[in-house]
């Protein structure tokens, strides 16, 4: 049995790279606040297995419950794993001296602490088991380069990075047949993008860049790169510890 597990999957990349796994016939195992209703439909017609998860991955206690009940039940018979650490958080946008502190932690929580610990948990049950783990960590160019008002979500995307290389290293030393890989999915026409556009020149300085990106078109839908994604964890080719961009692979 595969089954794939993707977090942020109501909306978004999340939801389309879902919509490719269940096409796929692969188990989607969805984790978010809200459920999409929409991939329970797909599954049914793809006779591919679906299951919701509702999780604020941000709250530990949350955290622990769904993903420790998760793994306990899906390693019983799981043949492979696809793991997807795709939720994610733009916010704080603002510059740092003006950085809302509860904001900063959900950040924290969300794009950083929750990838480490389900890759944790899920490298440690496939040693257990003898099943296979896929993980695919998906960060961003930002987590390359400085951007204004963006302190924490560069600063959580280059530590994601840097986690994938390091356990990508760890999985090839010890010859197993896991992989931890990321994905930098480029700019798209998601409700991330809304809130960047929705901030104001003072707290993000590129701002009009970013809307004129929704003006001019250059938004890719979500669709197209969660296909782009999909079919390149479905490969069997895949580099330990590497970060896969986008425009490499359309
Ligand atoms: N959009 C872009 O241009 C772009 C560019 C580079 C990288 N990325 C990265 O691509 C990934 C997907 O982004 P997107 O644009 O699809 O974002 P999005 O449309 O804003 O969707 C974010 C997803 O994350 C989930 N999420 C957020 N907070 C959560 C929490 N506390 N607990 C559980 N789930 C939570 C949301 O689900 P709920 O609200 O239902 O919880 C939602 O499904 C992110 O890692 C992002 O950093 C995006």
């Amino acid at each position: 049995m595969k089954y794939a597990i993707i977090t942020g999957a109501s909306r978004g990349l999340g939801a389309s790279a879902a919509q490719h796994m269940l096409a796929e016939g692969i188990h989607v195992i969805s984790v978010s606040r809200k459920e999409n209703s929409s991939l329970k439909q797909a599954a049914e017609k793809a006779g591919a297995g679906y299951t919701h998860h509702s999780c604020d991955l941000s709250s530990d206690v949350q955290f622990q419950s769904v993903l420790t009940a998760i793994a306990s039940d899906i390693f019983k018979n799981a043949e492979t794993v696809y793991v997807i650490n795709n939720a994610g958080v733009i916010e704080p946008i603002e510059v740092a001296g003006e950085l809302d502190a509860s904001l900063v932690q959900t950040n924290v929580q969300v794009n950083l602490t929750a990838p480490i610990l389900i890759s944790n948990l899920f490298l440690q049950k496939a040693k257990e088991t003898g099943t296979r783990v896929i993980i695919t960590n998906v960060t961003s160019g930002a987590a390359e380069r400085p951007i204004q008002g963006w302190s924490i979500y560069c600063s959580t995307k280059a530590a994601v990075n840097m986690f994938t290389m390091t356990a990508g290293l760890e999985l090839e030393s010890n010859g197993s047949s896991s992989k931890v890989i990321a994905f930098s999915p480029g700019i798209m026409d998601t409700d991330m993008q809304v809130t960047i556009r929705s901030s104001s020149e003072e707290s993000f300085a590129d701002v009009n860049t970013f809307r004129n990106y929704k003006e001019s078109g250059s938004l890719r839908s979500p669709d197209t790169v969660a296909g782009a994604l999909v079919k390149l964890v479905l490969a069997e080719n895949l580099e330990n510890g590497k970060i896969y961009k986008v425009n490499d692979l359309l």
